[in-house]
């Protein structure tokens, strides 16, 4: 089981997540009120417990499309090695000074979380994956491939969990957890392709 939070770690996580709703609200009006973008942040809170009931020492934790890092820097607060790969490069600027003002060691690259060389399958049915934006692939700088990590997370658009199912059965770890973020169902966690419901 893991250990309960202290005071002072749960003060910081509100803080970083009241930070974090504060930057989503200045990009809604300087970004997203112009133009298409696909960052729309994941309820905080609900992400927070899930990575709170799956920590465990010693984990490696990969954020797929990062934006801002909050949850990144929740990861790396709450003790895992944390990562985030993002394709908007000033988003990934925005998260490193959100790490540096909360003191956290979470690493951010501006990159595909996309393999190099991986295509995104056709599905059957409503299989859209619109918003998945392309670029170089962002695990070389990372200097980790996706098997190195022990915990994946992501916020899919409608359609695109079948991808991340997939990407993560070709290039992730058979032991790995995946969270994906849904809007209507909370945090879903995935292991070998399989819903984990503990
Ligand atoms: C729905 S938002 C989720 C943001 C954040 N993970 C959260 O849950 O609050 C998806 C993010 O993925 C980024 N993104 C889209 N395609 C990407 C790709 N191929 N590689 C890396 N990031 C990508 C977008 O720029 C956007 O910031």
């Amino acid at each position: 089981m893991p250990q309960p939070l202290d005071d002072e770690l749960r003060q910081r996580l509100a803080n970083l997540c009241a930070e974090g709703w504060a930057l989503f609200d200045r990009f809604a009006v300087d970004v997203r009120e112009k133009h298409f973008h696909p960052f729309v942040a994941a309820d905080y809170e609900v992400v927070l417990d899930a990575l709170v009931r799956h920590r465990r020492p010693g984990l490696r934790f990969l954020e797929w499309g990062s934006a801002t890092g909050v949850i990144t820097i929740m990861a790396d607060l709450l003790g895992f090695e944390a990562f985030g790969i993002e394709l908007d490069s000033s988003l990934v600027t925005t998260a490193r000074a959100l790490a540096a003002r909360f003191q956290s060691d979470a690493r951010f690259v501006a990159g595909s979380f996309l393999p190099t060389g991986y295509r995104i399958p056709l599905f059957k049915g409503d299989g859209r994956s619109g918003t998945l934006g392309s670029g170089s692939s962002g695990y070389l700088e990372l200097g980790h491939p996706l098997d190195d990590f022990d915990v994946v997370f992501g916020y899919p658009w409608d359609g695109e969990e079948p991808t991340m199912l997939d990407l993560m059965k070709s290039y992730g770890r058979s032991d790995a957890l995946l969270l994906v973020n849904s809007v209507s169902g909370g945090v879903r966690a995935y292991r070998d392709s399989r819903l984990v419901t503990a």
